[in-house]
């Protein structure tokens, strides 16, 4: 193996993938592994958490991030099933339906929504942390915030839960550089997470079959730079970076891949 290659390799390393059932979590849980980590795969839908294990030579479980104890027993499963844990994904994360203006919002979406994308995010990185400090060999952290988190235009709700992903993620990484455990946060742009898609590796704009899309999603994608959607392996490909000796020295950073969308 060349040098730079083993800066990739994953080998002996043990990842835990929330919402790896599909889209972006389950492009990221087929990454790490193709780079030789063992990966947990966990998702509100265990059925889905399965089929991406089955795919990866991976482990499965059912989770949902906004249940503190569920996540606290989960991290330990994960270290008791694969024997340690190195990498945290903490992908999970829902958008769609919670738009509208303001006085639409309720405390019901609102709670909703963040109790998975911040309450989830926090609960993770917290039982984590503390398993990856007792094993004492670092570890790394990243956390699916969005391109959203710094350009408004989703909503309050999502918008606002992004942000807040951002700055737990740069004061966790503040707090746990000392431990060698590195926490940083993926910036998708608009990625296309639709089943039947072409190849991720492709290139070209997929077609614009399944969900109808609003003139506001369309006219967003004829605006970005690369002139294409995103594909949930561009997100797989930027996690493997942020989880290998390649980014040994980055922590505390917000990483867009996002075909320059951020540049506008
Ligand atoms: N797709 C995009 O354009 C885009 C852009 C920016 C950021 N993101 C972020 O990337 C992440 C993944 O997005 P995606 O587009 O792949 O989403 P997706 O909806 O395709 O997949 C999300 C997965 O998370 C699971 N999930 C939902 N709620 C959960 C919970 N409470 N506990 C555990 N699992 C749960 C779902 O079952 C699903 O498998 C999210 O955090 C999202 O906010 C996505």
């Amino acid at each position: 193996m060349s040098e730079v290659a083993s800066w990739i390799d994953l080998s002996g390393k043990n990842a835990h993938v929330t919402g790896g059932g599909k889209g972006i979590g389950k492009a990221i849980a087929t990454t790490l592994a193709m780079a030789g980590a063992k990966v947990m795969v966990s998702d509100i839908n265990l059925e889905s958490a399965q089929a991406t294990a089955s795919e990866i030579d991976g482990a499965a479980m059912a989770l949902d991030v906004s249940d503190r104890e569920a996540v606290d027993a989960a991290m330990k499963q994960t270290v008791d099933e694969l024997g340690s844990l190195d990498i945290l994904v903490n992908n999970a994360g829902r958008y769609l339906g919670f738009g509208g203006p303001v006085e639409q919002i309720t405390d019901e979406k609102w709670r909703s929504l963040w109790s998975v994308n911040v309450d989830g995010v926090f609960y993770c990185c917290r039982a984590a942390a503390t398993i990856m400090k007792e094993q004492g060999n670092g570890g790394r952290i990243i956390n699916l915030a969005s391109t959203q988190a710094v350009t408004p235009g989703v909503g309050v709700t999502y918008d606002g839960s992004k942000g807040a992903v951002v700055m737990i993620t740069k004061t966790l990484a503040l707090e746990l550089a000392p431990h060698g455990i590195n926490v940083n946060a993926l910036a998708p742009g608009a990625t296309w997470v639709n089943p039947g898609d072409p190849p991720p590796l492709g290139g070209d704009a997929p077609p614009r079959s399944g969900e109808p899309l609003t003139d506001q999603v369309t006219d967003r994608i004829s605006r970005v730079p690369m002139g294409r959607w995103g594909m949930p392996m561009d997100q797989g490909m930027a996690a493997l970076f942020l989880a290998s000796e390649m980014s040994a020295y980055v922590t505390g950073i917000y990483l867009p891949v996002d075909g320059g969308w951020l540049t506008l």
